[in-house]
């Protein structure tokens, strides 16, 4: 079994940004500016959208973090939303989900200028990925397809099972590895908490890309011998015996299903290290006008 160590590869390529912002620097142009919009006080959103702009920072870029108060009203975030569109001063902007009951998440992400949306959420960005035109990836699919290059994992004529349907990780999965080229050319199964015998599916599959949000999940009798497996999850569940109280786990049953895996991502250390990466490769996409 080898690691597909999510942790090297984020740093390797957080050294190539840096990299590319000396010479756009050089170039005279300024660094590659990521905002990021913040509504309200949920503990988990605080901390993703501080990450975020860390890692700006980390590689050079410029951030900006625009803070609301959670009563504020969808008209105020949709008009901070239109400001960030027409800035010329800002390559890509994230609006951070959820957001307060009160605001409708579907009216702002429509209303993010596509050639700004460096989440790749708004549905021209997936119709384009669909159709495989340019577009800006949802951070998660794009830090997966970078690790299997980076890897050199093959992929073609693969039976891929996907577990998971969400539409930021688990649909947007299934449709690029079936796409043409590489990474893609696979065969995909999408399976769901609706797929009947599940374990018939998954023990079929030569890669399994978990995204389920279930702790664990995924045991070594639902995997066969030499499957690479890619777990997307990050779960915390109780442990009394750690001072923390708690521990992260992926979707799947790491240490007994790495027994039977070729390669396997860790959690944490894995692909949640490619993510916030990803939305800055974005981002330097965008500010260089490779998109659109
Ligand atoms: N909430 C959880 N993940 C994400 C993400 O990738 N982008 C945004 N904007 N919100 C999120």
């Amino acid at each position: 079994m080898q690691i597909l160590d999510g942790r090297a590869l984020a740093k390797t390529i957080r050294a190539e940004l840096a990299e590319e912002v000396q010479q756009l620097k050089a170039a005279g142009k300024r660094a590659p500016h990521l905002a990021a919009v913040l509504v309200g006080e949920d503990p988990a959103s605080q901390v993703y959208v501080r990450n975020k702009v860390r890692s700006c920072e980390k590689v050079g870029f410029e951030s900006s973090l625009v803070r609301l108060p959670a009563d504020t009203s969808e008209e105020e975030v949709l008009k901070v939303v239109h400001n960030l569109n027409e800035d010329d001063a800002v390559d890509g902007f994230i609006v951070q989900l959820p957001l307060p009951g009160h605001i409708n998440e579907v009216r702002v992400t429509l209303a993010i200028d596509p050639r700004k949306d460096v989440d790749g959420f708004h549905p021209v960005n997936f119709g384009r990925m669909a159709q495989s035109m340019p577009c800006y990836l949802p951070a998660t699919p794009a830090g997966i397809l970078e690790m299997i290059r980076r890897y050199e994992l093959p992929t073609e004529g693969k039976e891929v099972v996907v577990l998971g349907r969400s539409s930021i990780v688990g649909t947007p999965m299934s449709i690029l590895l079936s796409r043409k080229g590489y990474p893609g050319n696979a065969t995909v199964t999408l399976c769901h908490s609706r797929t009947r015998d599940l374990a018939e599916h998954t023990r079929r599959a030569d890669i399994l890309v978990a995204a389920i949000g279930i702790p664990e999940f995924v045991k070594p009798d639902m995997v066969k011998e030499g499957v690479v497996i890619i777990d997307v999850g990050i779960n915390r569940v109780e442990a009394p015996e750690l001072e923390k109280g708690y521990r992260l786990c992926g979707d799947v049953d790491y240490e007994a299903v790495a027994e039977k895996a070729s390669w396997i991502t860790p959690v944490p250390g894995g692909v949640g290290q490619l993510t916030v990466v990803s939305l800055l490769m974005n981002t330097l996409r965008a500010a260089k006008g490779e998109v659109y």
